[in-house]
């Protein structure tokens, strides 16, 4: 908890960057047979199949392709991700479409952000970890995807898949987009097992494996968990990553979705 709280607590104060904290988190080898590729545990993807899927760089990462968080577009100008990736000045963001491979500055779309809107009850309740971004660019013609509305989604066993460029604890390529199905695990589960630690399950989703080995990791957080074609859920925290009894948890997009729809527009 303590770590927990600590990493959460100096990422609001923007003195860890998502890559960052990376080090400070449990590693996890991949389960035998599974492909040494992440998130960790997933499958490389690719942008164009899930267009609406937006790299959220910054001028502080310290990775070298600025990769950062993740982000979803909603609408051609608008872009939904987590509070705790939205703390840096709009000026210090890129967000970037249609890029598999974070290095390959030949592919894809950019824009820079020309607003954030950050939901007020982040950091003063549990949950809302949520944030919408406006592009100075809008990506025009790119699918969107739309906002799960109905909070009865989140069930457990809803096969739910999560997408990002985040890390793979050394077990796949860096800046390179995966996608890892995670099966909805449910509030009870993750209500015992982040007992004491801030899980809030009427505005977060549990999603994983018991037994871990695949999850999302530290900068996927902002990224799209999806389900039925609509954005269920953000990227938000977990203790480690892929690890056993740890799953990710996921800002609810449905507790979410008229404060969301308000700013989109
Ligand atoms: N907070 C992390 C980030 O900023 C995401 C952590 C997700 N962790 C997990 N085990 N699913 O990128």
């Amino acid at each position: 908890m303590a770590r927990l709280q600590l990493v959460r607590a100096l990422l609001a104060a923007g003195v860890l960057t998502t890559a960052s904290i990376g080090a400070l988190s449990a590693s996890a080898a991949p389960a035998p047979g599974e492909p040494e590729t992440g998130i960790v545990g997933g499958d490389i993807a690719h942008t164009a199949d899930a267009p609406w899927a937006i790299q959220l760089s910054n001028s502080a990462s310290p990775d070298p392709t600025g990769e950062y968080c993740g982000s979803t577009l909603v609408a051609a100008n608008k872009i939904v991700t987590a509070a705790h990736c939205s703390t840096e000045a709009a000026s210090t963001y890129t967000a970037i479409q249609g890029r598999d491979v974070l290095s390959d500055k030949s592919t894809g779309k950019e824009s820079k952000i020309s607003s954030i809107w950050v939901d007020p009850a982040y950091g003063k309740e549990g949950g809302h970890d949520v944030a919408v971004m406006t592009l100075a660019t809008p990506f025009t013609g790119v699918p969107t995807l739309a906002l799960e509305t109905s909070t009865a989604a989140d069930t457990a066993g809803a096969a739910s898949v999560v997408y990002g460029w985040g890390g793979t604890e050394g077990t796949g390529p860096d800046d390179t987009f995966q996608k890892v199905a995670v099966p909805v695990l449910g509030d009870p589960y993750c209500s015992d097992v982040y007992a004491g630690q801030g899980y809030t399950p009427a505005g977060e989703i549990c999603a994983g494996y018991e037994n871990g080995g695949k999850d999302s990791c530290q900068g996927d957080s902002g990224g799209p968990l999806v389900l039925n074609g609509r954005l269920f859920g953000v990227v938000s925290w977990g203790i480690g990553c892929a690890d056993a009894g740890n799953p990710g948890v996921y800002a609810e997009v449905a507790t979410y979705a008229a404060e969301l729809q308000a700013q989109i527009g």
